[in-house]
């Protein structure tokens, strides 16, 4: 017979494991460490002196000369890569975006500068034509303002050669053009660039979460009431992203992202679990200034929720975050080991 009472004691105490620091420490399942970072930087040639981004707290446009000693705090904590974005003077910018292949331009002369100062440090370089564009799309527009897909991946294609040239690692297409990273492979391969990698800004979607990067790069005011609805993933959507991940994949990505990132962490799981690719998630600038905003006024605990954050991406199967806070976090972990 079977006693109908509840057992005396609960047969499971699962706060036996987290009593005590040792024991919560010796059962933690996933961990944080500065190798998971990639860090989002602004680059610019107008002035020397570093740029406060207003939008996104302690963020900077940095000159050539001002990003060398943050390349070098990223080198001394242990952080892997770094992502280069640019601010173009605005009289550089044309309807085509052109100068995003020009070999003197301000990406490759930062690439050449860093490559040269720090040979371990990783470089990423965005590959898309918004911060270029007059109209601030990622891509070449018809009359009726629509991105058009074949004529964008041309200039793409030339735009990803010149950073590789340039020395650039990691070459990362953000723009969401349908075929862009079999075509960006090919004239990669083309010229023995066969170990540039392609970082696949693969579910991506059309976000808010990323006005403050507009405003950083510029490309707010260029871009006025337009959207990128026509070729970004609509939030409302799950199966589009594993499509558009499975396209990439194919077509030759060495490694995939999913943007925004909290809001987004239940695509990252199931990203992660359906393709088992070197997967990372980008915790975009909305979300990076909510934290710093609400901190401001007193509301949270900026650094314990930045950590929490981030190890919720590592838990959600990330293998890396591009964050604005990895310098931040990664002062942080060093200070606790
Ligand atoms: C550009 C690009 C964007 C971001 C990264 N690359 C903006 C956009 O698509 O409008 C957003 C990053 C952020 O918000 O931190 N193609």
């Amino acid at each position: 017979m079977y006693s109908l009472l509840p057992p005396k004691y609960p047969t499971q105490r699962l706060r036996r494991n987290r009593r005590d620091d040792f024991s919560r420490r010796l059962v933690q399942e996933n961990h944080l460490s500065p190798s998971d970072f990639i860090y989002p930087v602004f680059v610019q040639d107008e002035q020397k002196e570093p740029v406060a981004v207003a939008s996104l707290p302690g963020v900077f446009r940095h000159s050539i000369e001002s990003l060398l000693p943050v390349a070098e705090e990223c080198v001394k904590l242990g952080i892997p890569v770094i992502a280069l974005f640019p601010a173009v003077d605005s009289n550089l910018k044309t309807p085509d975006g052109i100068e995003a292949c020009n070999p003197d331009g301000l990406i490759p002369r930062v690439v050449e500068r860093l490559k040269k100062e720090f040979p371990a440090l990783g470089i990423m370089c965005d590959v898309a034509l918004d911060p270029y564009t007059s109209h601030g799309q990622d891509g070449i527009i018809d009359e009726n303002g629509y991105v058009l897909n074949d004529e964008t991946i041309e200039v793409l294609r030339k735009q990803a050669l010149t950073q590789a040239q340039a020395g650039a690692d990691y070459v990362a297409p953000s723009d969401m053009m349908d075929g862009r990273i079999g075509r960006v492979r090919e004239i990669l391969d083309d010229h023995d660039l066969i170990y540039t990698k392609i970082m696949a800004y693969s579910a991506k979607y059309a976000s808010s979460f990323y006005g403050p990067f507009r405003d950083a790069v510029g490309s707010t005011s260029n871009l006025g009431k337009s959207n990128k609805f026509t070729y970004q993933i609509d939030p409302a959507n799950r199966l589009e992203a594993f499509h558009e991940v499975a396209a990439d994949i194919q077509e030759g990505a060495d490694l995939v992202m999913v943007k925004p990132g909290l809001p987004y962490l239940d695509i990252l799981r199931e990203v992660k679990d359906m393709f088992a690719k070197p997967t990372f998630a980008y915790q975009v600038s909305g979300e990076y200034c909510m934290l710093k905003a609400a901190a401001a006024n007193g509301w949270i605990n900026h650094n314990a929720v930045m950590m929490e954050s981030l190890l919720c991406f590592k838990r959600a199967g990330a293998d890396g975050i591009l964050t604005y806070s990895a310098i931040e976090a990664a002062k942080l972990l060093k200070v606790m080991l």
